[in-house]
């Protein structure tokens, strides 16, 4: 059981698979009080130290639907932004919230706004993970497909946050997960490392090539991400070049299976990782996607502001 959600590391198969149920759940009533007052007096900060759309908003409607609030903390105009420590801040804000959701740089940032909050931290995104975006994509698969054991699924792109996640996430759920990312561009093995050890208790296969024809054939899922990531723009030139054959096209999303469907956790750029006809084509799930963060964080605000644990 896992009382900060950093990255699906500390999750168990069941704890994944009761989330998902949960955030079922609270899609198909979202208004009966067990939900719309569940979270009634309670505050989440929020805390951006990169752009966000989907993360920032879906947190903050989540916290608005349960009865609660969502304050934005501006990390610039906090004393954050003149000097002030992370463990300082963390244990002030502990006194005053009941949970902080925080979007950074460095993974070991977050662990150590954990280490110091005495209130429960949701990772909206590191460098190194992504897991409310993983999780969330799990109920879109879930909705489309039915059970996710067995299920294939490729990713084809660069090695990063939004991978990482999806690997954890297929190990712990008995997915098969085929990676292609242009050579040089391999998920960190750190979490291949970890990837491993989840798949022994979830039953999940987790494969890193570099060959996209070769992790797209017979996929059901068809994900990729952006090329440079926040934080990489000084690379997105030289990336342009070297990704060149990842894109998920309509040749490459030929190879998949016949209802395979397309996944991208947004924002997008049509012509680079994607083809406009891919990502506004019939197969396209990634408003899905984006819907589901909202429901799958409701869960995952439900579990650790209460106490609960995921
Ligand atoms: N997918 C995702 O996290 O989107 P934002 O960057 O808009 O939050
Ligand atoms: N990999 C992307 C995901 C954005 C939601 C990034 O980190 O910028």
């Amino acid at each position: 059981m896992t009382r900060h959600l950093l990255t699906l590391s500390g999750v168990t198969p069941g704890g994944v698979a009761a989330l998902l149920d949960l955030a079922a759940d609270i899609k198909a009533r979202p208004r009966v009080p067990e939900y719309a007052q569940a979270l009634c007096g309670r505050t989440l900060g929020m805390l951006f130290d990169k752009h966000s759309t989907r993360t920032r908003i879906s947190f903050e409607v989540a916290m608005n639907q349960l009865g609660g609030a969502a304050l934005l903390i501006s990390t610039q105009d906090s004393q954050l932004g003149r000097g002030e420590s992370v463990s300082d801040t963390a244990r002030t804000l502990s006194r005053y919230v009941d949970g902080l959701m925080i979007r950074t740089f460095g993974h070991p940032c977050i662990e150590e706004w954990a280490q110091h909050s005495s209130v429960p931290v949701i990772n909206g995104l590191t460098d190194l993970a992504h897991p409310c975006q993983a999780l969330g994509d799990l109920l879109t698969i879930r909705e489309r497909f039915g059970a996710l054991k067995g299920r294939e699924m490729a990713y084809v792109g660069d090695g990063n946050n939004v991978v990482h996640s999806l690997m954890e996430a297929a190990a712990l759920t008995g997915m098969t997960l085929r990676v292609a990312t242009p050579p040089g561009y391999a998920p960190a093995p750190e979490v291949v490392r970890t990837t491993a050890r989840l798949a022994d208790s979830g039953g999940g296969r987790v494969s890193v090539g570099t060959d996209p024809f070769v992790a797209v054939t017979s996929a059901q899922v068809v994900y990729t991400d952006v090329w440079a990531s926040m934080g990489q723009e000084a690379s997105a030139e030289q990336r342009k070049h070297e990704f060149e054959r990842y894109q998920v096209n309509g040749d490459l999303l030929g190879r998949a299976a016949p209802d395979a469907i397309f996944m991208h956790c947004l924002p997008a750029y049509r012509g680079l990782e994607v083809s406009a006809e891919v990502m506004d084509g019939p197969r396209s799930a990634v408003f899905d996607q984006a819907e589901n963060r909202l429901h799958i964080q409701k869960a995952i605000l439900l579990r650790l502001l209460t106490g609960a644990g995921i």
